[in-house]
């Protein structure tokens, strides 16, 4: 026994040192102490060993279990280390090196043009309402004082789903839907971004795909004196501290009296110049007190509430801003064009003046 342990041992050395990963060590435990391994074996030779040398016999047996157990702990310790080092080394990234640049967007012009609005209104109390892009007629057209045969509607064709939806032409249906929806027929502070569609040949001017924000505000004794104190606000957060407004009269189905806004030329300050055309004012938006035809289909009595409302159109405002000639320029997602944006923070046209 303690002859076949001996050579045992110095075979477990040589297999020992050439035992590079741990299924081979693995291997190694199952020859040596699996149920039919070498120990397995030498149990099996106790029988024929006399009473004795018995004992001894088993506890150098025991000793050996010991032997080759230590023998595999050990191993197996040091193919574990050798592996995280190597894996340590295999990952190690030099931070010393130069990033690759990773191409990050900027902001789109009319997206910036919508935030600094909504940021705007927002700070005022003004809650941002969005509607369905998919409109009904009735909430297009005919809660807007649009009747089905009403003549205004030639301004807006828009491109029918059905002979009663639509991709909706303006974002003024969202004024319906928000009076409508609000059942205790209060105030209302709102303003309502959003794409709208209108079947038109796209120039440098005209897209059948455009954006709009609306403005509405909903209370007891509103007037126009509100309506201009609010526009004045914003064309000044937009063109400058300078800048003045216009009212010319004007005509929308869902005000009454209805007004075009005009913004004193930011470019020359109001004395004339290729911007304004000459004549020291740019047209900026639509507005009006809300039509009492409007309020009531909405269920708000005209005697109680009044109010204003304001639509205007991102696109246009991104153009004078920015000074962008061509409408198309916003939808075509060239890099180029988009890159320009990258440094102009909102106020910027102010300042270059
Ligand atoms: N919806 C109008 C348009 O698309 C713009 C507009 C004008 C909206 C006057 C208003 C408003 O709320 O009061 O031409």
């Amino acid at each position: 026994m303690k002859e076949n342990i001996e050579k045992l041992k110095e075979q477990i050395q040589l297999e020992i040192s050439n035992i590079t990963n741990l299924k081979q060590l693995m291997d190694f435990k199952v020859a040596y102490l699996g149920k039919k391994g070498k120990v397995a074996e030498l149990i099996e030779q106790m029988k024929t060993i006399d009473n004795a040398h018995k004992k001894e016999a088993g506890m150098l047996l025991n000793e050996f279990k010991n032997y080759i157990n230590d023998i595999f702990d050990n191993a197996k310790i040091k193919l574990e280390e050798e592996a995280l080092t190597k894996q340590l080394s295999d990952e190690w990234i030099d931070i010393t090196l130069p990033s690759t640049s990773i191409n990050a967007g900027t902001t789109h012009p009319l997206t910036k043009v919508i935030d600094e609005i909504e940021e705007l209104f927002v700070s005022m109390g003004y809650d941002v309402v969005e509607g369905p892009e998919i409109e009904s007629d009735l909430y297009n057209f005919e809660k807007l004082n649009l009747a089905k045969d009403h003549p205004a509607r030639d301004m807006q064709d828009s491109f029918y789903i059905t002979s009663e939806m639509l991709l909706r032409t303006q974002t003024s249906p969202v004024q319906a839907r928000t009076m409508d929806s609000n059942l205790e027929k209060g105030p209302i502070r709102i303003i309502c971004p959003g794409k709208v569609y209108r079947k038109d040949d796209d120039d440098m001017t005209h897209s059948h795909q455009f954006t709009q924000i609306e403005g509405l505000l909903i209370d007891e004794g509103i007037s126009i004196a509100h309506l201009k104190g609010t526009l004045e606000i914003l064309v000044r957060k937009l063109f400058g501290n300078d800048r003045e407004i216009r009212f010319r009269p004007s005509y929308f189905p869902f005000t009454e009296p209805s007004l075009e806004v005009d913004v004193s030329c930011f470019k020359c300050g109001g004395s004339g110049c290729q911007l304004c055309k000459q004549t020291g004012w740019i047209e900026i938006l639509g507005s009006g007190m809300v039509h009492p035809n409007v309020l009531e289909a909405c269920g708000y009595d005209p005697k109680k509430y009044s109010g204003f409302a304001f639509g205007m159109g991102p696109e246009r405002i991104a153009m004078l801003k920015y000074g962008i000639n061509d409408i198309r320029h916003f939808y075509t997602n060239n890099i180029n064009f988009l890159d320009n944006f990258d440094r102009l923070e909102s106020g910027d046209m102010n300042e270059s003046k």
